[in-house]
C-alpha cells in the first residue's frame, strides 16, 4: 500500500484478523449482511504515520444512525468546557470571533462557544448527532469537512480565528485535504487546534484496541508536524491529555506566525526516545498484542471454569477490536452494559454479544466485569464502589495478571 500522506510504500506489520465496523451494533436479521474488512496496521518509514492499510467506506460507518454521542460521558462535557475556555484564553482575541470545529458530533465543545456569544459553526456529517447539536443551540452544516467546505463556509461566514477538531482527525483518511480546507478557512494568524488518542500512549500501554476502523491514523507529535508541514502550517505548542486512555492536544498556525512552546522540542524529543520512529518499536508492538490477547483469553476461560459471571462494562468501538481479534463472544462475556439508548438491545459487531442497559448491571451485578470503557476508569470506579465492594472483580485487557 501507499502512505496516505506521502505516498511512500509501506506494509502493514501485523494483522488483527476479519473486522466489523466498530461501532456498527446490530439486530439479528442484519447478520447475514454484516460488512467484515482485514484490520492491518503499518507504519511510514518516511513520514513517521501510523495508519491502517484497509479502510471501509465513510458511508459505513458515518451515517444518519452513528451510533456514537459525546455527551454520554460526564467527563468529556468537564474536558470541553475546559478545552473550549483554553481555545478562549489562549488563542483568541479580537472582535466578531469566528470558530468552525469539524466532525462537531452532538455539539458537546462548540455550545461553549454558543454560550460565550462566539460565532460559530459546527461542520459534522453524521445528521442524528448534527440534530441533537442544533437541539443545543450549535450552530451545525451536515458535511464532511475539506477545501470545498471550507470555501462555501468563507464565502458565507468570512475567514475563521480557528479550527478545532476532538478525536476526529485521526479519523479522516485525506489528511491533505484537510490542510487544504484549513488553509483556506483560516485567517493569517488563525490556529488549527485539535485533540486525538495519543500513538505514544497507546505504544506504552500496548492499548491496541485503539485501533479500529474509523482510527485510520495514530498520532505522534513528529507526524503530524510532518503532515502539516507541506501545507505551511508548523506545531507551535503541544499538550498531554488525560482522554480516551492518553490523548494529545497539538496546536498549528502558519510557519513564522505565532510563537513556538518549549513543549514542542521537548516532546518531539520524548518520542524519539521513546522510538516512535523506528520501525521495530512496531514490531514490539505486535509481540505485546499477542501476549495480550493470550493472556485475556486465558483469564476469561479461568472465569468460565470456575462458574463466574462475566459481564462487559462498555460497548465501546475500542471492544469491537478487542473481542474480533481475541474471538471473544457470549460464551465468555454474557452481556456487556452500556448507558447510550441506541446501543441497548442490539448486539455487538462480529461476535454478537447482547449490549444490555445498565440496570441490567446494577440490578445483578455479575462476579466479574471486564471494563471496555478503561479510558472512563476513573469516573467509572468512582461511581460502582458498590460492586467491588461486594466482592465484584474488574479485569481489562491491559496490563499484567
Ligand atoms: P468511548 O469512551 O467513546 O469509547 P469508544 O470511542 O471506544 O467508543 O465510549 C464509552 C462507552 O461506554 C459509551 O458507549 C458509553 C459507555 N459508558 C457506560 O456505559 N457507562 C459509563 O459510566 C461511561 C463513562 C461510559
Amino acid at each position: 500500500m501507499k502512505c496516505r500522506i506521502c505516498d511512500h510504500e509501506i506494509t502493514p506489520f501485523m494483522s488483527f484478523g476479519k473486522m466489523p465496523i466498530a461501532n456498527g451494533f446490530l439486530l439479528p436479521d442484519q447478520y447475514d449482511d454484516e460488512y467484515f474488512f482485514e484490520l492491518k496496521p503499518a507504519f511510514c518509514e518516511q513520514c513517521y504515520s501510523f495508519q491502517i492499510d484497509d479502510q471501509p467506506d465513510p458511508e459505513l460507518m458515518f451515517h444518519d444512525q452513528y451510533a456514537f454521542f459525546s455527551r454520554t460521558s460526564k467527563f468529556m462535557q468537564h474536558h470541553f468546557s475546559e478545552y473550549a475556555a483554553w481555545v478562549c484564553d489562549n488563542h483568541l482575541s479580537g472582535n466578531d470571533l469566528f470558530v468552525v470545529e469539524l466532525g462537531s458530533n452532538d455539539g458537546i465543545m462548540l455550545e461553549n462557544f454558543a454560550k460565550r456569544g462566539i460565532r460559530h459553526l459546527g461542520v459534522e456529517p453524521s445528521a442524528n448527532v448534527a440534530e441533537e447539536a442544533r437541539r443545543h443551540g450549535v450552530d451545525t452544516i451536515v458535511r464532511f469537512f475539506g477545501p470545498e467546505t471550507a470555501t462555501e463556509i468563507v464565502g458565507k461566514h468570512g475567514q475563521a480565528d480557528a479550527l478545532l477538531a476532538a478525536n476526529v482527525m485521526c479519523h479522516i483518511p485525506d489528511l491533505n485535504g484537510i490542510a487544504e480546507g484549513a488553509n483556506r478557512l483560516l485567517k493569517q494568524d488563525g490556529v488549527l487546534v485539535f485533540e486525538d488518542p495519543y500513538l505514544g500512549a497507546m505504544i506504552e500501554k500496548s492499548a491496541y484496541d485503539q485501533i479500529y476502523d474509523e482510527h485510520v491514523f495514530m498520532f505522534s507529535a513528529i507526524s503530524v508536524a510532518n503532515i502539516f508541514d507541506p501545507h505551511g502550517f508548523e506545531l507551535i505548542d503541544l499538550l498531554p491529555q488525560e482522554t480516551h486512555g492518553g490523548s494529545m492536544r497539538y496546536v498549528l498556525a502558519r510557519k513564522g506566525v505565532r510563537a513556538v512552546s518549549p513543549a514542542v522540542t521537548d516532546i518531539v524529543k520524548a518520542e524519539k526516545a521513546a522510538g516512535l520512529h523506528l520501525p521495530e518499536t512496531y514490531q514490539h508492538f505486535r509481540e505485546n498484542c499477542e501476549a495480550s490477547k493470550a493472556r485475556l483469553v486465558r483469564l476469561l476461560q479461568e472465569e468460565k471454569a470456575a462458574g463466574r459471571r462475566v459481564v462487559g462494562y462498555g460497548a465501546t468501538s475500542k471492544s469491537t477490536t478487542i473481542l474480533n481479534y481475541c474471538g471473544i463472544g457470549p460464551d465468555l462475556i454474557e452481556f456487556i452494559s452500556d448507558t447510550t439508548p441506541i446501543k441497548q438491545g442490539k448486539y455487538t459487531p462480529g461476535k454478537h454479544i447482547p449490549v444490555k442497559p445498565y440496570a441490567a448491571f446494577a440490578e445483578n451485578y455479575p462476579d466479574t466485569a471486564l471494563l471496555f470503557a478503561w479510558n472512563h476508569q476513573k469516573e467509572i470506579m468512582q461511581k460502582e464502589g458498590d460492586f467491588a465492594a461486594q466482592g465484584g472483580k474488574w479485569l481489562t485487557h491491559i496490563g499484567d495478571d
